[in-house]
């Protein structure tokens, strides 16, 4: 059977999100090649080969996108951290992804962004495409480099890319900001698969998010990818408001569209703070140990 591309490469293959792909973008080409750090998946799909490298390094991407035709970047450091530990994942990768992509006539990359990217914006603005970047951290500065790249490389070079602006993918919603941000998996795998299978996309950007009844963002600027996500949130509700913590109009961390990542100081990892409210919103959990809290719940004047 033809297959509607050559050759696709996926970065960051063996990671969370990375592993949900595989097979959506498998059935899309001849030959997937799924690249990453880490060792190999256990199995490889039929029309898959893998190659461990460092997309940090441009010299290891470089050949590996001759022949192709989209690339899928998902590699990255998807947390906050100082600016030091993400300037080779998470910005030197995309330049070299897109570079490399340049000079062997990629068509298309398809970037897994980031809700961090506006994470400063409030739920309430009721946010469309043209929001301006609101940065939460180091990590959605990243976010927001990667789509100007590819702002620029569309000017200049002709070179089409889809910014994903991923916010909460799980398989199931995992706390109660969640039945706001959501992305099922499987709405992940239709999404990836409208941005590698629209004919013309030019630069976009569209919100990675379910079908959710509290979704704080409007997608209908991209409505020509023909992405139609099916699941919602609202399905958790019960279990998900039982367990959440108290409504606080003075809390950033429950105002914005970044979360927890829109409070936490620069460089501290924002999963463990939404790891420690989770915990601390657990009724059988013991208390946390404050000495082991991320600062920002420690601080005077913020509000777990
Ligand atoms: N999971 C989410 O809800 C979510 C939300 C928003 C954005 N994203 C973005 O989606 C992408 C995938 O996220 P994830 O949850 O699967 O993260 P993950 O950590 O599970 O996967 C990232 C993968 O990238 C690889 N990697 C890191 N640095 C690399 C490098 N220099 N070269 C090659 N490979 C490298 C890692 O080994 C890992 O396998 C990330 O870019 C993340 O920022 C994820």
């Amino acid at each position: 059977m033809t297959k509607l591309h050559k050759k696709i490469v996926l970065t960051g293959a063996c990671g969370s999100l990375g592993m949900e792909i595989r097979t959506t973008l498998a059935a899309l080409c001849d030959t997937l090649v799924s690249v990453d750090i880490a060792e190999a998946p256990p199995t490889l799909l039929d029309n898959e080969t893998f190659v461990q490298a460092d997309c940090a390094k441009l010299d290891e991407v470089l050949h590996l996108m001759e022949g192709a035709i989209m690339a899928v970047h998902f590699a990255s450091i998807p947390d906050e951290r100082p600016f030091e530990d993400l300037l080779g994942p998470n910005f030197l990768s995309s330049y070299n992804i897109w570079e490399a992509g340049h000079r062997h006539g990629v068509q298309r990359v398809i970037y897994a962004s980031s809700v961090h990217a506006v994470g400063m914006v409030e739920n309430a603005a009721g946010a469309d495409l043209d929001v301006d970047h609101a940065p939460d951290t180091f990590y959605g500065l990243a976010k927001c480099f990667t789509e100007d790249l590819g702002k620029l490389y569309w000017a200049k070079r002709g070179m089409e890319s889809v910014h994903l602006r991923i916010f909460s993918a799980t398989k199931v919603p995992q706390n109660a900001r969640a039945l706001r941000t959501w992305l099922s998996f499987d709405d992940l795998r239709h999404l990836v698969d409208r941005a590698v299978s629209a004919t013309t996309t030019g630069f976009t950007v569209v919100y990675g998010i379910s079908n959710n009844d509290r979704a704080p963002v409007n997608n209908q600027k991209a409505a020509f990818l023909g992405y139609k996500p099916k699941d919602n949130a609202e399905n958790w509700a019960d279990s998900l408001l039982a367990a959440a913590p108290p409504a606080d109009p003075s809390d950033l961390a429950q105002l914005t569209l970044g979360g927890p990542f829109a409070t936490i100081p620069l460089g501290e990892s924002g999963v463990a703070a939404i790891k420690a409210m989770a915990a601390q919103s657990e009724p059988t959990s013991p208390a946390p140990d404050a000495k082991k809290l991320p600062s920002f719940l420690t601080k005077r004047g913020m509000n777990p």
